[in-house]
């Protein structure tokens, strides 16, 4: 594969070449996500349903974008001040302009990274961009069966579970519906990791604004998933741990730096925050979901 950008633009500009499992007729969320970052790797049904999105709802680009912007902040926390050697990224997306193990390895080179996406998409330019990187590695599997993720030879070569590690569920728990229990997912995450370990969450806020019902109908319809959870909802995620200043809040208004629109017409769609797992805790061990 070589020099992952000549592999891309030979990948995308052969369609007959692509692998048969990604399909160019329905669009993808890792697509439509890239699109809206001002990424490639992106069909035409991809740009048309971010443009459906957008006239429905502007705010539907601002949106990724924050939500990318405060992810790059969680890492620059995580591994930065808390002092993070160990994450595992789940739905991590397609890589775009600052990658999870890029702003991680500009801080600490050793950092591991895991990225798990369910799209074959994402497996594809991954492998392409990390074949030399043996510090960052890529799985398809999905972030609904977290044991699968934490189980998974690749994973347990990469992270050493005695340790602290990461877990980042960015953008990706509103893609789980309800009847798959994402409480549950976060919970059975929680439970396995060591004290130490960070938890790191956002997701589509419903801030009792009827704009967030109408946007998760229009994602629904469109792209299959895209809950808008309540503050209260959101709090669920979090059971256990010890919130990170400033705690959950509108994920913009999360240690917001020099290009963070704090007041921006979108902020209050997004929520963000990171939790610690106590060091002690009378249920540390118990693994029930
Ligand atoms: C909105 S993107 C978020 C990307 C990245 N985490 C970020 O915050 O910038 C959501 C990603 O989750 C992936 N995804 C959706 N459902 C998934 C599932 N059940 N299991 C794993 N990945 C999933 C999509 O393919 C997509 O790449």
């Amino acid at each position: 594969m070589g020099d992952p950008e000549s592999w891309r633009r030979e990948y995308l500009s052969t369609p007959g070449q692509l692998p048969p499992e990604i399909d160019t007729t329905v669009p993808s969320v890792a697509r439509i996500y890239d699109y809206a970052l001002g990424g490639k790797n992106n069909f035409q049904v991809d740009r048309d349903t971010v443009a459906a999105l957008s006239a429905a709802f502007p705010g539907s680009v601002p949106l990724a974008v924050d939500n990318r912007a405060f992810l790059r902040r969680g890492v620059r926390y995580l591994v930065g001040e808390a002092g993070v050697k160990q994450i595992i990224d789940f739905g991590s997306g397609l890589p775009t302009a600052g990658n999870v193990h890029e702003i991680a390895h500009e801080i600490d080179p050793s950092v591991r990274v895991v990225y798990v996406d369910i799209d074959p998409i994402v497996l594809a330019h991954a492998r392409a961009l990390l074949a030399d990187n043996d510090t960052t590695t890529v799985i398809q599997a999905d972030a609904g069966e977290p044991e699968s993720i934490l189980e998974h030879p690749e994973t347990r070569r990469f992270i050493d579970f005695d340790q602290p590690y990461a877990v980042l569920l960015s953008a990706i728990l509103h893609h789980l519906p309800d009847e798959r229990d994402p409480v549950g997912v976060a919970r059975y995450i929680k439970n396995r990791m060591p004290p130490g370990s960070y938890l790191l969450v956002t997701n589509f806020l419903d801030d009792d604004d009827p704009r967030a019902k109408m946007m998760e109908e229009q994602m629904t319809s469109r792209v299959g998933t895209g809950r808008f959870r309540t503050w209260a909802e959101q709090r669920e995620f979090f059971d256990g741990l010890e919130m990170v200043e400033p705690g959950l809040v509108y994920a913009n208004d999360w240690r917001p730096d020099g290009d963070t629109d704090v007041n921006g017409a979108w902020t209050t769609f997004t929520a963000g925050g990171i939790g610690r797992k106590p060091l002690l805790t009378a249920d540390s061990n118990s693994s029930s979901r």
